[in-house]
């Protein structure tokens, strides 16, 4: 049910052209709490991102996006907001904060930041307040609640499953239940509410205000649910994304989500230069998750298509396709994605064959499949010329760079995602992709993460071989292809709405390779092969090799080449 508060009556307003800066911009995503710490409490900090910025700016970054630093209990890695308009003291000040937006600022790099809508922390005051409130008061309808089912309540109100294991739904004692489509920490709000429109109007003016370029928004499809008497069990319920193309779904990706975000835009259009948004929404229909995109609303969209190809030729052609197709139709920049903080990392999963199952691969610590970790860091460094060899918005996942894998060796006991206990120990969940980085190779430093060797979970001896410093001039390291990289995308990567990838013709590439022609006059090929060498054409003029091998007449196996035509 859309509100009162909705915009959907109001005229829409389009993201303004002028202000799109994100159109080809490269963001690095930073998880605060593995990046670096400044204070030696084995978390990271804003402190320690600011002492960053200069390594960010020789990277060439356009933006950072940041995720959440508000004071949280961390039952979800800061993802359960305790207080919206604060920072967590663990993570820093107020101060701090202002401090890195202003550095950043004189620096040229734009700070997105990540906002939670879905739910709250149950520790928030709104939480507690409903908790200790009546069914049916003010305080509980901000949330979700719903009588149980059964003669005394005992039986959840639908089918619904948490998208970390178990119910959806947590017995409060009094035969009610709260909607939780994560933790039983994040109870989810109720956005049929006004009041709760009003509250994030507030938070995302709050932050405008203090200069913050654009909103990273989290599950930003599973905001509207069909609350509707009497409630809709779900016809499959371990789908966790919506299961159908048509917004049927009672949690997921309904029709009524886009009206919060036209109301959004209207605000972010009061800036100048308006705001960024862009939302996260994991659904495997690209012309629906484009929707969000659209100028009117949050005008970005991430599309995981390309984290989610297995390495083969087709299937990454197939990916960057539909996105560039579906982008196309919301007039927005495609995003392309290797990697985040909830999925592991691209210099390990490019080394599993097609159809992994990824949960159960992760599960075993990487041994079922095992692979083959030199041909995954290979095809990584290829992978990340096809992504930044893409007009469009790109996202580097801190570590990436480094051409980190993934830290298979946590124990049991060090794992700290709530999907590890909530999925009975089904899926190791996350935490390999968020262990604290290596800067350098001084293990009783938390390598160089702080100066005092405390880490939130511990680092593997062999981080050493991927630190910072010892990539630093050293021509051939994933560090450096980043930088070169990023430095030739300014020049020759542009965004347009009138530009079509001009994918090369078979003679070009053979059956092992794809590529395409840019309107600079870049190509872009790449070898998916593990064994056979692709020739380049006789005029190629190689720009940069993901391999950094020094050939110049062939791409090699598992290898992107950048050329331009002599
Ligand atoms: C998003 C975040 C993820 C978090 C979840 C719940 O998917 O990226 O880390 O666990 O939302 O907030």
């Amino acid at each position: 049910m859309s509100t009162a508060m909705s915009a959907g009556s109001a005229e829409s307003v389009a993201f303004p052209a002028q202000d799109d800066w994100w159109r080809d911009a490269v963001v690095y995503q930073i998880y605060p709490r593995s990046f670096a710490d400044a204070n030696g409490d084995g978390e990271g900090d804003i402190a320690g991102v600011i002492g960053k910025l200069d390594y960010l700016r020789e990277l060439g970054v356009d933006a950072i996006w940041l995720s959440p630093f508000y004071p949280s209990p961390l039952a979800d890695g800061g993802y359960d907001v305790a207080d919206y308009r604060a920072i967590d003291p663990r993570f820093g000040t107020m101060e701090q904060f202002d401090e890195l937006v202003a550095r950043a600022r004189e620096l040229g790099i734009k700070v997105v930041i990540d906002i939670v809508p879905n739910h709250t922390s149950d520790q928030h005051e709104w939480f507690r307040a409903a908790l200790a409130s009546a069914p049916g008061s003010p305080e509980r309808a901000r949330y979700v609640f719903h009588r149980g089912k059964g003669e005394h309540g005992e039986l959840p109100p639908t089918n619904w499953l948490s998208n970390f294991g178990g119910s959806a739904w947590e017995p409060c004692g009094d035969g009610w239940y709260y909607l939780h489509t994560f933790a039983k920490e994040q109870p989810d709000l109720n956005w049929d509410n006004p009041e709760v429109h009003e509250e994030f109007l507030g938070i995302l003016r709050f932050w405008c205000g203090k200069g913050v370029d654009g909103f990273r928004i989290d599950v930003s499809h599973g905001l509207a649910k069909d609350l509707r008497e009497p409630l809709r069990d779900r016809p499959d319920p371990t789908k966790q994304y919506p299961q159908a193309a048509d917004g049927s779904d009672p949690m997921w990706d309904r029709d009524a989500v886009h009206d919060i975000y036209r109301e959004w835009r209207e605000l972010f259009n009061q800036y100048k230069p308006a705001k960024y948004a862009i939302g996260e929404s994991w659904t495997p229909f690209n012309e629906r998750v484009f929707q969000y995109a659209k100028q009117d609303e949050l005008g970005a969209i991430f599309d995981f298509s390309l984290e989610k190809a297995d390495w083969d030729r087709d299937a990454y052609r197939a990916s960057i396709e539909r996105t560039w197709k579906y982008a196309k139709t919301a007039e927005t920049a495609p995003t392309w994605v290797l990697g985040n903080h909830d999925v592991p990392r691209i210099a390990s999963r490019l080394g599993v064959p097609t159809g992994t199952d990824i949960e159960t691969w992760v599960t075993s610590n990487g041994t079922n499949p095992p692979i083959d970790p030199a041909s995954a860091a290979r095809r990584a460094r290829a992978a990340a010329l096809v992504m930044l060899g893409l007009p469009g918005t790109a996202f580097i996942y801190q570590g990436e760079e480094l051409g980190l894998p993934e830290d298979f060796d946590l124990l049991p006991e060090e794992l700290q995602d709530p999907i590890w206990e909530r999925r009975k120990h089904a899926f190791k969940g996350r935490d390999g992709c968020r262990v604290p980085l290596p800067w350098t190779g001084e293990k009783d430093k938390a390598f160089g993460f702080n100066d005092s060797g405390r880490a939130w979970l511990p680092q593997p001896d062999w981080f050493a071989d991927y630190a910072e410093s010892g990539q630093e001039g050293q021509d051939d390291s994933t560090l450096n292809l980043y930088r070169q990289a990023v430095a030739i995308r300014k020049r020759m990567v542009k965004h347009g709405a009138d530009i079509d990838l001009e994918w090369l013709p078979d003679d070009v590439c053979g059956p092992d390779g794809f590529g395409w022609t840019l309107p600079s006059g870049m190509t872009v090929l790449t070898n998916f092969s593990s064994t056979r060498s692709i020739a380049l054409p006789e005029h190629a003029a190689v720009l940069l090799e993901s391999r950094c091998s020094g050939t110049v007449d062939r791409v090699l196996p598992e290898t992107t080449v950048w050329y331009r035509r002599v």
